[in-house]
């Protein structure tokens, strides 16, 4: 399909491109499309050919139900990860496990908002005292520092931090820290915990 626009037909040349039909003197030529524009044509149909093979005839691709059951899987895995300690993680007391922990107090900062000693300060709350704002059981820590509480300042450390890790450092902050009695201590904030 040799463009005659490309070829630059003068209008000496117009009748090699006259579809021969003439209406009150009116012709009509057959000037094809350009060559770039064909061949986005058929690059079109070439995809919609992949993409139905894809999505339908050979079903490779999933459908939306499938994509949607996969996000809401993963959706709920994530959630479920972040929402209570899975059931092997709970409160360690050996030596190893609270230094790594204290590590982790001071390498994710915590002691910023906290306090190096778990004092608090004015962004965050005593972790030594009898006092919780979100409760004092092992889950209740793990669950805060895992979500974090975005709309009171504290940082969410699922992404930064292995359930382990956070399970290590929840462990340091109630069993170290706890009941340290620490100078300069914030004054008590939420409930007596025993
Ligand atoms: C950017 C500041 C910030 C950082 C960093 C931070 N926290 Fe917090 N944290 C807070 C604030 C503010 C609160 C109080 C939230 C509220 O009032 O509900 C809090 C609350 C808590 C609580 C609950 C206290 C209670 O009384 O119930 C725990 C436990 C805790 N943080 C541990 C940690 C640990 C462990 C780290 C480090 C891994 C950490 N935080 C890092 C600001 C921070």
């Amino acid at each position: 399909m040799a463009s005659n626009i490309e070829k630059n037909k003068t209008e000496a040349d117009e009748h090699e491109i006259m579809e021969g039909h003439d209406y009150d003197g009116i012709g009509e030529l057959d000037n094809p499309p350009p060559r770039w524009i064909m061949a986005l044509f058929y690059i079109t149909i070439g995809l919609s050919i992949l993409y139905g093979a894809y999505y339908f005839w050979l079903d490779i691709g999933p459908n939306q139900d499938e994509v949607y059951a996969i996000k809401s899987e993963r959706h709920d895995q994530n959630f479920a990860s972040a929402k209570a300690p899975a059931a092997e993680l709970k409160l360690l007391t050996d030596e190893a496990a609270l230094s790594e922990g204290k590590a982790i107090y001071t390498e994710m900062a915590c002691s910023a908002c906290h306090g190096i000693v778990g004092e608090g300060n004015a962004v965050g709350p005593n972790l030594t005292d009898e006092n919780w704002i979100h409760g004092c059981s092992f889950n209740n820590v793990y669950e805060i520092i895992s979500n974090g509480i975005a709309v009171k300042g504290m940082t969410s450390f699922k992404d930064k931090l292995s359930p382990e890790k956070i399970a290590k450092v929840a462990s340091y902050v109630l069993v170290s820290l706890k009941d340290t009695k620490p100078v300069n201590a914030k004054a008590p904030q939420g409930e007596p915990c025993k």
